[in-house]
């Protein structure tokens, strides 16, 4: 019988070696306790299990070897022993162990994901670039740091104007002065101050509105803030009348309500228009103000360079807090920058 045969010592240890490398690595490949188990008992198992099978050789080897192979047999066990242990505790760990140290009930609904959304300002901008698009307005940007020029000079407005007034503009005397400028750099108080940027730089027609924050040392309460969003919007052509205005603004304000919404204007006074309106809509039972406008004043038309009896236009500048506030039916604007989650997610 084979057990009989007689086997070298080093023949033994290999076989050892071997069968431990196996049991450490399937150990360790064991996804979950069931397979874990099945290892075990292929390894380690009391009766069938492998390394019994090679203890079981232990009488083939000759007496002298003896001791040397024991010893090697029990330090081969111990290690399969503490790898099996090793790789139970990380499954474990992995799972019931690991949710019990984190102190959580796996039985509780889960957390719903916060979706964020737009601010209803950036609503309002977007949707009022998609009626304005739809009538041919494209967008156009300007800085919010302004100079003098883009801001007062070029729209008519002269130095000695009450607008210029340090007390109603957020002049930034120290950062002028650090940039050696002579004149006075401000955050600007209107959007008016694109219709210059985009005439400087585009020979007529134009046909832009452009969405921005403005700046005024208004103190805040229920209708001001220092800072709010205008929507410019400016048109160039030949031939441009008040009655284009009204259409326009009467197109506006039907897609942006949407209903048919009258519209109406009154004379009055801004440096840059000539003659001036304010213009106001009908809505819930009242005339509700949108802003100003008017038909371009030729001086503004020739401080870009453009020949006043060539071209005209008509622009306009409407809040865009007071549109978004009209739709929502909010009724203190300073609701909509206070950052307040529980009032910014109805919308
Ligand atoms: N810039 C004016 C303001 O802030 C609004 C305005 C009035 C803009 C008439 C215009 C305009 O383009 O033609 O009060």
């Amino acid at each position: 019988m084979s057990s009989d045969t007689a086997m070298p010592l080093d023949e033994f240890i290999k076989q050892l070696e071997s069968l431990a490398a196996e049991a450490e690595q399937t150990f360790q490949d064991a996804v979950d306790a069931e397979k874990l188990e099945t290892a075990r008992v292929e390894f380690l198992g009391a009766r069938q299990g492998r390394l019994k099978s090679v203890q079981k050789s232990l009488g083939r080897i000759d007496k002298s070897d003896k001791p040397a192979a024991g010893k090697k047999l029990n330090e081969v066990k111990n290690r399969i022993q503490s790898s099996f242990e090793a790789s139970q505790a990380n499954l474990s760990c992995g799972q019931a162990e690991r949710i019990r140290d984190l102190q959580v009930d796996p039985s509780l609904p889960g957390q719903r994901p916060r979706i964020g959304r737009l601010h209803p300002i950036t609503q309002t901008i977007e949707e009022l670039k998609d009626i304005m698009g739809r009538l041919g307005f494209t967008p156009a940007e300007g800085p919010e740091v302004e100079d003098p020029w883009h801001n007062f000079e070029a729209l008519n407005i002269p130095e000695i104007h009450p607008a210029r007034d340090p007390l109603d503009n957020f002049y930034l005397s120290l950062a002028s002065k650090q940039a050696g400028l002579d004149s006075q750099l401000l955050l600007r108080s209107q959007t008016s101050t694109v219709q210059i940027r985009v005439m400087e730089n585009t020979p007529p027609p134009v046909r832009i509105i452009s969405l921005g924050r403005v700046y005024r040392p208004d103190t805040a309460d229920a209708t001001h803030y220092p800072m709010f969003h205008q929507m410019e919007g400016l048109l160039i052509d030949t031939e441009v009348s008040l009655a284009d205005l009204k259409t326009v603004l009467h197109l506006f304000a039907t897609n942006y309500l949407g209903e048919d919404v009258p519209v109406r204007i009154r004379p009055s006074f801004f440096p840059f228009t000539e003659p001036s309106v304010e213009a106001d809509y009908y809505w819930n039972g009242k005339w509700v103000e949108f802003g100003g406008a008017g038909i371009v004043d030729p001086n503004v038309l020739k401080s870009v360079g453009y020949d006043p009896d060539a071209v005209s236009g008509f622009a306009f500048g409407l809040g865009v807090e007071r549109l978004c506030m009209v739709r929502h039916k909010i009724t203190d604007i300073r609701d909509l920058f206070t950052n307040e989650v529980r009032f910014l997610r109805q919308f």
